[in-house]
């Protein structure tokens, strides 16, 4: 617990003046917000783009101004957090399932800061489940690809129905197996 709000309070350092930053998800984040909102009472001023509704609320909460991701053509920084991460900067997200959201907001981030605690940092990746967003449409012919290509995939529950993310959709949830883990890491 002492890590993350480390690691969230750091990361407000990179955050200046007039800058759009998107804000990622997670208990890591949270602190990361918490110390934004402290920063904005105090006269910081900026625009954040959530990565999902979870962040948005807190963001109300501690009365950050929200802008929709369609309004900027581009975000200053984005800071996130992570699943598990290796020292080639390897890295599983999205294990909070705002992955979609994560995603697009640090393809249109000028630069992208990950913060998380030492648990994160591990040698090889993949020992964390990877979550994949699907379309409900046809859920199980795509379950069905990923068996073929050994991802070993489990649709996400939230108790007896399928898990829904903000963006209305499935998540899938994938294992490598070893062999290819090792491959993957033969490359680097
Ligand atoms: C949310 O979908 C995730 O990508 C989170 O950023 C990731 O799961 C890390 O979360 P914690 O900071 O809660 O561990």
């Amino acid at each position: 617990m002492q890590e993350k709000r480390m690691a969230g309070i750091k990361a407000v350092d990179y955050i200046k003046d007039n800058m759009i930053v998107g804000l990622g998800t997670g208990s890591t984040v949270y602190y990361l917000i918490e110390q934004v909102g402290r920063l904005v009472k105090q006269g910081l001023n900026i625009k954040t783009v959530p990565t999902s509704r979870r962040t948005s609320s807190l963001a109300k909460k501690f009365n950050i101004l929200e802008i929709s991701i369609d309004e900027v053509a581009k975000i200053d920084l984005a800071i996130d957090g992570v699943d598990e991460i290796d020292k080639h900067f390897n890295a599983i997200k999205g294990g909070g399932g705002a992955l979609f959201r994560e995603k697009i907001v640090s393809k249109i981030a000028n630069k992208v800061i990950w913060i998380m605690d030492s648990s994160k940092i591990v040698d090889t990746i993949w020992a964390f489940p990877l979550p994949v967003e699907i379309l409900p449409y046809g859920f199980t012919h795509i379950i069905r690809k990923l068996e073929v290509l050994s991802f070993h995939p489990t649709l996400r529950m939230n108790s007896d129905t399928p898990y829904m993310t903000d963006n209305n959709n499935y998540i899938v949830v994938c294992i490598l197996e070893n062999h290819l883990i090792s491959n993957m890491y033969l490359k680097n």
